[in-house]
């Protein structure tokens, strides 16, 4: 059972906002009641099969993701009462394979005095005790009677075991007072923590620094629950947006790899076009002297929808990454629809050349199922082919000239297909350019609905692995070289596939169903 620490239980009448607040942890029975029975509500066909989806209500970012007790957790930034954002909780669920995954009860509510305008985004680690340690933004409103006063974000702990998680005594066990000069309180948030080979912890998140732009700060603790400050890792030189949010670091084939969500972001030639983006940025790491020299920087999805990636290191050593499959610029909400916000597929990630190439986890080849292979189509103006539909597909696709001497045009596939929807990736091999078009998709708002991405073509040849969850796709390009996601609301009936070439081309297709 969660039982409140005393601390917790006096003071139960917090002012949230001008108003007298909750009871503490009756806020996280009461959710927990209230998911159960929303869930119900919820047929299985209306979710995605393979892609983790809210319990109920409104997903944002993956939270804490961790192997713990032989199993995968997942924690995602919630609002079980609504399809919109909310109050932050965050919810759970756990899965052997990342992708079934099975509802546990809403881990944190913001249900104390320290966090009780929110629960925002964080990670876990094992304790050395065994204990899992959650660490997370709580929210609250600034203490100042004036026009001016806003949310301010310091960094909580909560202890458990799985599923119940007691909040720590001592929190906020990182405030304003850990900032280095110049850092806001207001923008201070996202804390990605990590165990060292001594058994000592480190944590990075991310603030705003004077200038308005995002850093990442480390944070070192011996035993995770007393932090200190230690240093910016690294900058935004404003190159890249302004503030950033949920930062990752790890180590990645022999190189340091950030992940950060900046906010705000220009678009560079054909990088960074979604506003809210992700990037990935390698470069060398002294762990001794805790210094980051950047190399390399790339947009980690290239499509419409992907933010707020995590990254764990599964048992086998891979490192595994999750994002919210959503984009802050694009919420599109269908009249129907009783939840609102998805997980990408795990990705495997490793890097090449400076790259960051990821593919769909392995896991997912032990559900493919009734293969339906092609080889050397000739496709010219429209064409399809028996047995090649679906909405829960695993379809690879290569394509190259048929005319050794002339260049087709352009070749285009397009899925969630009937008289009235589709969606569509498009290839110009003249200018390498592959478009994720989903205009037809049934969506009735004018947000994005095209995105390109400059492609590694050689003589109009491109492999593309179509990942499709009734309510999602995400393209591998070339091995993973390049992923470009989407998400598309269309009724589950449109389920055609057709393939077009302006040009000649020949084509190469394996298609399987997922049974999951
Ligand atoms: C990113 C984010 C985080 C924050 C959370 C709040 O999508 O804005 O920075 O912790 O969402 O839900």
């Amino acid at each position: 059972m969660f039982v409140l620490p005393d601390t917790m239980e006096s003071n139960l009448m917090m002012k949230d906002n001008g108003v007298i607040g909750d009871m503490s942890s009756q806020k996280l029975k009461d959710a927990r009641i209230f998911e159960t029975e929303a869930e119900k509500k919820i047929k299985k066909d209306e979710r995605p099969a393979f892609h983790l989806s809210p319990r109920a209500g409104w997903m944002n970012d993956p939270n804490g993701f961790s192997y713990y007790k032989g199993k995968y957790h997942l924690f995602y930034q919630y609002n079980p009462y609504d399809t919109k954002w909310g109050p932050m909780y965050w919810g759970h669920a756990v899965s052997t394979d990342l992708l079934h995954w099975e509802y546990l009860p809403a881990a944190l509510a913001p249900d104390a005095p320290y966090d009780c305008r929110g629960c925002f985004s964080g990670s876990t680690v094992e304790l050395a005790d065994g204990r899992q340690l959650l660490m997370y933004t709580g929210v609250v409103w600034e203490d100042k009677e004036s026009e001016e006063a806003r949310e301010i974000q310091t960094q909580c702990l909560a202890i458990g075991d799985g599923v119940e998680y007691e909040k720590y005594a001592d929190n906020p066990v990182l405030d304003a007072a850990s900032l280095p000069a110049g850092g806001s309180r207001y923008d201070f948030r996202d804390p990605k923590m990590w165990r060292k080979k001594d058994g000592t912890y480190a944590c990075v998140a991310a603030n705003r620094g004077e200038n308005g732009r995002g850093r990442i700060l480390l944070f070192s603790s011996p035993d995770g629950l007393n932090w200190r400050y230690e240093k910016v890792l690294f900058a935004n030189d404003g190159r890249f947006g302004t503030m950033w949010e949920c930062p990752d670091f790890f180590e990645l084939d022999g190189k340091g790899v950030f992940l950060i969500s900046p906010m705000e972001m220009l678009p560079r030639e054909m990088e960074y076009h979604n506003g809210n983006g992700t990037i990935c940025v390698t470069g060398n790491y002294d762990e001794d002297a805790n210094m980051f020299t950047e190399e390399t920087d790339q947009a980690i999805d290239y499509g419409i929808e992907f933010y707020a990636p995590q990254t764990i290191l599964a048992p086998d050593g891979r490192r595994i990454m999750i994002g919210w499959m959503q984009n802050w610029d694009t919420l599109i909400y269908s009249r129907e629809q009783k939840w609102f916000g998805q997980m990408s597929i795990p990705r495997e990630l490793s890097l090449r050349d400076g790259r960051l190439y990821q593919r769909p986890v392995r896991e997912l080849e032990a559900f493919q199922s009734d293969p339906v292979e092609y080889h050397d189509v000739p496709v010219s103006g429209l064409v399809q082919l028996d047995g090649i539909s679906g909405r829960m597909i695993d379809m690879e696709l290569v394509i190259r000239p048929a005319d050794q001497e002339t260049l087709y045009q352009k070749f285009a596939v397009r899925f969630a297909q009937d008289e009235m929807y589709h969606t569509a990736f498009s290839f110009r091999p003249s200018e390498s350019v592959l478009r994720v078009d989903r205009k037809f998709s049934g969506s009735r708002k004018a947000i994005i609905h095209q995105r390109r991405c400059r492609v590694n073509s050689k003589d109009g040849r491109l492999k593309l692995r179509l990942i499709l969850d009734r309510f999602s796709v995400e393209a591998f390009i070339n091995d993973g070289e390049q992923v470009m996601t989407a998400t598309f609301y269309t009724p589950q009936e449109a389920d055609g596939i057709s393939f077009f070439a302006d040009g000649k081309v020949l084509l190469d297709v394996v298609k399987y169903d997922i049974m999951i």
